[in-house]
């Protein structure tokens, strides 16, 4: 996986992209891995959160486009990488765990998708941001849309799209497609992983399937009521209500 590094310390997953003399471009194979990874985090209970970044200047200039003639060609394959880049969005979208993208540079097309699917977006002052699929004549697929239309709406979502052009990080943050601007956007990730690492696991990953489900406008009723249940059952509510009585932080384990 040397085009995708992997580190874990202390509940905290950092997943950084990493082929800088490509802009960190994203090739079908990392696709795959992102997919296969973001699962294995789900089931992973030493990862409380996750950040997402890329290596050297940049998060990533998107999909590689130097590939595509090979592995996006026709009609076919064309279906069958949009179905790559969609696993490896949504799993990233659907872990229980919060999830956070640190980016600078550029952060274009299918780097958006992966940046939107994070719960969270942290952007240095340098970010580029846009969505150049009007530029190759590419439809946004149907889940990367769905997320830029939940961050910034109906009518920024059309300029976005139609006009293919770039804005900045004061811009992003404007219209809600990010939500912090730090000098070092990896070291504000880290803080923010880490304040969420000590919360409940229960309770995070209960509210994230309860927002994303009102984000798609497809809430499972059921399964949230089976998240609702499981966290008053759980050891960490026992914990947390004996962590109040005793006046000190209480220590969640996720069961
Ligand atoms: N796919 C494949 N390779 C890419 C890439 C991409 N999306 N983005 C950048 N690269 C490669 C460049 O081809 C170049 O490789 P080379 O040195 O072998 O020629 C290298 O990364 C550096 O990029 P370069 O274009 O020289 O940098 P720049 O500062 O002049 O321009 C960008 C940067 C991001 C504006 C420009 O590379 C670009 O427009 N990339 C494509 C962005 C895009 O359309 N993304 C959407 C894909 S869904």
């Amino acid at each position: 996986m040397s085009d995708i590094l992997v580190e874990n310390k202390g509940g905290v997953a950092v997943v950084t992209l990493s082929r800088p003399g490509h802009r960190n471009a994203v090739t079908y194979a990392m696709w795959r891995q992102l997919a296969e990874l973001f699962r294995a985090f789900d089931l992973d209970p030493s990862v409380r959160s996750i950040i997402l970044t890329g290596a050297g200047d940049d998060f990533s200039a998107g999909a590689d486009i130097s590939e595509f003639d090979v592995v996006r060609g026709g009609l076919e394959d064309s279906k069958s990488y949009e179905l790559a880049v969609d696993a490896a969005a949504d799993a990233i979208y659907q872990v229980s765990k919060p999830t956070i993208a640190a980016l600078r540079g550029y952060c274009l097309g299918g780097a958006a998708h992966l940046a939107m699917s994070c719960d969270f977006r942290v952007a240095e002052n340098n970010a580029v941001f846009g969505i150049p699929a009007a530029r190759l004549s590419i439809v946004y697929g149907v889940s990367a849309t769905r997320k830029l239309y939940a961050l910034v709406g109906v009518t920024e979502a059309k300029r976005i799209l139609f006009s293919a052009s770039r804005f900045d990080a004061g811009r992003a943050l404007d219209i809600g497609f990010i939500d912090q601007v730090a000098e070092n956007a990896l070291a504000a990730a880290h803080d923010r992983a880490a304040e969420l690492a000590e919360n409940a696991p229960l309770t995070i990953s209960g509210a994230k399937f309860i927002l994303n489900g009102c984000a798609r406008g497809a809430l499972d009723h059921a399964a949230a009521g089976r998240l609702i249940d499981e966290a008053s059952a759980s050891e960490d509510y026992i914990e947390g209500r004996q962590a109040f009585k005793d006046k000190r932080p209480p220590r969640f384990l996720g069961k």
